[in-house]
């Protein structure tokens, strides 16, 4: 039988027999977010990642989000259907060049955005999320200096909102920089009254000609309380799927179809079929790394409890 045939039936089953849990982010095809048990954004899922019980973890996003699920459960298999599936943001740091900054800046204070490799975050203090980047800065207000990696738009956002100079780095989000604050401009005339939210990773030309600027977990909130009935959708096309299910009587528009991630669309029905079945492909972190990665990861969890 082809795998397609009733695959989300073979894949509930498959489930079952393996003890397993999927997990999947906001950004995740319409279809894997269907069949997941848990969906949601980097902090949500950090903290679900804390309460597993099952044997096994589909990861259903791209690798540095499997690797916290990993780092936080040792004794469970954490697997990723496509292990190609990376985070170019993330790549943008390696351990080496943090140690490097960290030399050059004695006495600092490192926080990592969970979009870090695991040796980044075991070089960190503190790692933080988009829903919570302010909130961890504020925690470590007193000291003498602060550096954040790896992106420098989600930092110049939480230095803005905190009033706290931070020493960045030079990363990015290359799916979210490549939006416009003309995509803004055009997407309002298209959609007059509609309330524009954007993502942080953005950059702040855009930021500042939106309405709101919230994680992705964030956005589902928002779009359930705010009054409005219309919203532009400033992040990853796929998004608007979530926001549907979330605030079924509003209307979601998409900022622009050039906003995709193509490393979370790696990941299919297919594949995560074919992971299940042959328990591949199995994400690991030396126990080295791990546990001080680990301690980056929880002393977040403790900051924004
Ligand atoms: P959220 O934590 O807001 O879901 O963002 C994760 C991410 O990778 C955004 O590009
Ligand atoms: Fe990384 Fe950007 Fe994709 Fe998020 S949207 S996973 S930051 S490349």
């Amino acid at each position: 039988m082809p795998v397609q045939d009733g695959i989300a039936e073979r894949i509930a089953e498959l489930k079952a027999r393996r003890h397993a849990v999927i997990l999947a982010h906001n950004y995740q095809r319409r279809e894997v977010q269907e069949i997941a048990d848990f969906t949601g954004d980097s902090l949500e899922l950090s903290r679900r990642a804390t309460e597993i019980e099952a044997e096994v973890v589909v990861f259903c996003g791209v690798h540095f989000m499997a690797e916290t699920a990993a780092i936080l459960n040792p004794g469970r298999t954490v697997l990723i259907p496509d292990p190609e599936a990376g985070c170019p943001m993330a790549d943008m740091i390696t351990g080496e060049q943090l140690r490097d900054l960290k030399a050059r800046h004695p006495g600092a204070r490192t926080i990592c955005y969970v979009n870090s490799t695991a040796e980044v975050k075991a070089e960190s203090d503190c790692c933080c999320t988009s829903a919570n980047a302010a909130r961890v800065v504020q925690a470590y207000a007193d000291a003498p200096e602060i550096l954040f990696v790896p992106d420098k738009y989600l930092g110049q956002f939480a230095a803005e909102q905190t009033g706290i100079p931070l020493v960045l780095w030079d990363g990015f989000c290359p799916t979210h920089a490549r939006l416009l604050e003309s995509d803004i401009t055009a997407a309002r005339e298209a959609h007059p009254g509609a309330v524009v939210m954007c993502h942080p990773e953005c950059t702040k030309p855009v930021r500042d000609a939106s309405d709101a600027v919230l994680s992705t977990g964030q956005m589902c909130r928002f779009v359930r309380e705010d009054p409005a009935r219309e919203f532009i959708v400033g992040t990853e096309l796929d998004m608007v799927h979530r926001l549907r299910l979330e605030a079924p009587g509003k209307v979601f528009h998409p900022i622009s179809s050039r906003c995709i991630c193509p490393n979370m669309k790696k990941i299919t029905l297919a594949k995560v079929f074919l992971a299940l079945e042959r328990l591949q492909y199995r994400v690991t972190v030396p126990e080295a790394i791990r546990g001080r990665a680990e301690a980056a990861i929880r002393a977040m969890l403790e900051v924004a409890a």
